[in-house]
């Protein structure tokens, strides 16, 4: 058995939205429900950076969280590079705007045969979703429902437009259209580092996206069991 969850494959079949060609796009994605302890396991290739942020959690199941996505990242790896994964390293990058996406990265001096999937993860509670996709970038964002409990107007104005906002009338509801904001921003590489308002999305797709790093997205809910919401976005490779 996986040690980090579950894992299934999602088609996204619009790509074309999304400038793909090739008809179809497949989203390795692994789920789990329940998080890994928070002593890192010495397999599990950590960089400094990694250590840096595990000491710097306040919270012991913020360290579990990212440990879990950790651990699925490395055994994807695994998976699918074999050999190649021994040296692998995943890394983010602190730039002028903020924090890059994490990505794959050959040990220094090291190249790979095969093609480096996109990733993207996304925590919340014991909930932890991490998507790969070799052919297209990818964004993937889970919420748990009772993360909306007691949000006013006011917050939802910060990230909703009001056309968004007129059809929710559940938790549920402000959930998915949640998600599937950030999803779209996490697959351009730029999370909420771009002002949610420039970005539209109605009826689960995309009618708006006026900001510079704006680029055509195809979107999805996926079906969650239990009170979480989640999202699946995919963009053609940067
Ligand atoms: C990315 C972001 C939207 C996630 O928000 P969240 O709902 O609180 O948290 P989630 O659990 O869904 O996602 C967290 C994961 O997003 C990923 N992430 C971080 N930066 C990201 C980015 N720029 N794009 C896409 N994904 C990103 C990380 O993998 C992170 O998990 P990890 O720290 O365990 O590796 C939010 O943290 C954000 O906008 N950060 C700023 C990004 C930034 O600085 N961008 C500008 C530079 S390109």
């Amino acid at each position: 058995m996986r040690r980090g969850g579950e894992a299934r494959w999602v088609t996204i079949a619009e790509p074309a939205a999304a400038g793909l060609d090739g008809g179809v796009v497949d989203v390795r994605l692994v789920v789990a429900r329940g998080l890994v302890p928070s002593e890192p396991p010495s397999w599990l290739p950590l960089v400094a950076d990694d250590w840096a942020r595990l000491r710097a959690f306040r919270r012991e199941a913020d360290a579990r969280r990212f440990l879990t996505g950790r651990v699925i990242v490395a055994e994807h790896a695994r998976e699918v590079l074999g050999d190649h994964a021994g040296r692998l390293r995943f890394v983010r990058r602190l730039v002028a705007a903020g924090e890059e996406k994490p990505r794959y990265a050959p040990a220094p001096g090291e190249r790979w045969a095969a093609p480096v999937p996109d990733v993207s993860i996304s925590h919340s509670g014991e909930v932890v979703v991490v998507a790969f996709c070799a052919d297209a970038d990818v964004g993937v964002d889970v919420e748990q429902h009772a993360a909306f409990a007691g949000l006013d107007d006011a917050a939802l104005r910060v990230v909703l437009s009001a056309a968004e906002r007129q059809p929710l009338r559940t938790r549920a509801d402000v959930a998915d259209a949640f998600t599937a904001k950030e999803a779209v921003l996490k697959a351009v590489g730029w999370g909420l580092a771009v002002d949610p308002l420039r970005l539209e999305v109605r009826d689960g797709r995309v009618t708006r996206f006026d900001a510079p790093q704006a680029r055509p997205v195809s979107l999805c809910r996926l079906e969650e069991p239990g009170e979480a919401s989640a999202s699946l976005a995919v963009a053609a490779r940067a």
